[in-house]
């Protein structure tokens, strides 16, 4: 024990969970105790480098598991919880939805028990500083025309059965508190890209798959409309969403940084043809290619595909002083270079497909490049 106060951290082999745990690690005003299943989305070389450390305690195991979820709370008397566990990904919702309803319905509902039982017995200093944060997605109010921003009043209205799996936990946590007084606070964020995201989302596939020579699938025509936001900027705002938020409130959070899809992937595409030209990489030479761009087709679209996704993010500015920081250009620019410079990571979660590559072609190059 370190005298500090103790997070009770779900997810945090996950992409943002990764993020945010470094990033209260950084902190040292924390202990962090992570409840991670270490499902196919995460990998464990996220956080090796925090094993051993006093502050930092890892638990493998399931938000849907009711005696672990309860004997957590009552080892580790956490002073809040940070909830992020989850199944993310719309494409595998649209395959098998099921278990998004295990994991981020009913996990979230035992999450919320747990939490509401251990919560009853604390003293009243305890009650009164005690938070529930729930990371959910702007996902859950549907689909934007070309005009107009998701606020913390647009209606919900999900479309894919991720965003009603999520939208779904949003409800419960919004009724744990309305009934029980459970001090919770939501934030719903918009696309994040960074460090340490499973290449199944758009920006990392777009990049591992262009390293090597493959495909870059466009759905449909390439227009719908994504508001990214860098991952440290989005771990911010939980931060200060959990320290400062009021109770029973929702913050919505982005980047205010719309995008076309097939602008993005050129623009990924423009980056690497800089940082790692195809004519100086063995594979891709004997392909012909001059630039990534001639990689990119155009394939069916995602059913239901959500049309456009944008934030006003006011609220969270105003009320708790919230600002994205980093532009999108040098976001993404440092995450390919992350990408290239971790060839380990990559192939810890994909089988080897892809960090060979790097380490044969882009190693080689750096190699060069420093004589
Ligand atoms: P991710 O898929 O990268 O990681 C999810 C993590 O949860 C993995 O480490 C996985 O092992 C763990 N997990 C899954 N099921 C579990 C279970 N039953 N018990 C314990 N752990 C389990 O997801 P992410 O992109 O880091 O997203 C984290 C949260 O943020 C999710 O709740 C997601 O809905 C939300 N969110 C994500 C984005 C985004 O752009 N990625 C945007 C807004 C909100
Ligand atoms: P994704 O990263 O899956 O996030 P989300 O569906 O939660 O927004 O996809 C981002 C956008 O990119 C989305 O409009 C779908 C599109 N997309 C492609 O065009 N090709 C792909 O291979 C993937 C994975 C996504």
């Amino acid at each position: 024990m370190t005298g500090k106060q103790t997070i009770l951290l779900t997810g945090g082999n996950g992409f943002i969970g990764a993020n945010l745990a470094r990033l209260l690690m950084k902190s040292q005003q924390y202990r962090v105790v992570n409840l991670d299943a270490l499902t196919y989305a995460a990998n464990p070389l996220s956080l090796a480098d925090l094993e051993g450390n006093p502050d930092y305690v890892f638990v493998k195991g399931s938000i849907t598991d009711r005696e672990l979820v309860a004997s957590l709370f009552k080892q580790y008397q956490p002073m809040g919880v940070l909830h992020l566990a989850a199944e993310s990904h719309v494409d595998r919702s649209i395959v098998n939805a099921e278990d998004f309803l295990q994991t981020n319905v009913i996990g979230t509902f035992t999450l919320l028990e747990a939490a509401r039982v251990y919560w009853n017995g604390l003293n009243d200093d305890a009650k009164e500083s005690f938070r529930f944060l729930h990371v959910s997605t702007d996902e859950v109010f549907g689909s934007l025309g070309a005009d107009g921003y998701f606020t913390e009043e647009t209606p919900y209205a999900p479309n894919s059965p991720y965003s009603a799996s999520k939208a779904s936990s949003d409800h419960f946590v919004r009724a744990f508190h309305h009934t029980y007084g459970l001090p919770t606070v939501i934030t719903n964020c918009s696309n994040n890209y960074g460090p340490y995201q499973f290449p199944e989302k758009m920006i990392p596939l777009m990049i591992l798959n262009a390293l090597s020579g493959k495909q870059l699938p466009v759905y449909g025509d390439g227009s719908n409309v994504r508001d990214w936001l860098y991952v440290e900027d989005h771990c911010k705002a939980i931060r200060l969403a959990f320290e400062k938020g009021v109770p029973g409130e929702v913050y919505v959070v982005g980047g205010s940084n719309e995008q076309k899809n097939l602008d993005l992937v050129n623009q990924i595409c423009a980056i690497l043809d800089e940082v790692a030209p195809p004519e100086e990489v063995n594979q891709l030479r004997e392909q012909g290619l001059k630039s990534y761009k001639e990689l990119i087709r155009f394939v069916t679209d995602r059913p239901g595909h959500d049309r456009r996704y944008a934030i006003d993010a006011g609220k969270i500015q105003r009320q708790l002083g919230w600002q994205a920081e980093v532009r999108f250009e040098a976001g993404l620019r440092q995450t390919i270079e992350w990408y290239l410079q971790n060839p380990e990571w990559v192939d810890q979660v994909s089988g080897g497909a892809y960090g060979e590559w790097i380490k044969k072609n882009y190693a080689w190059r750096a190699e060069k490049e420093s004589k």
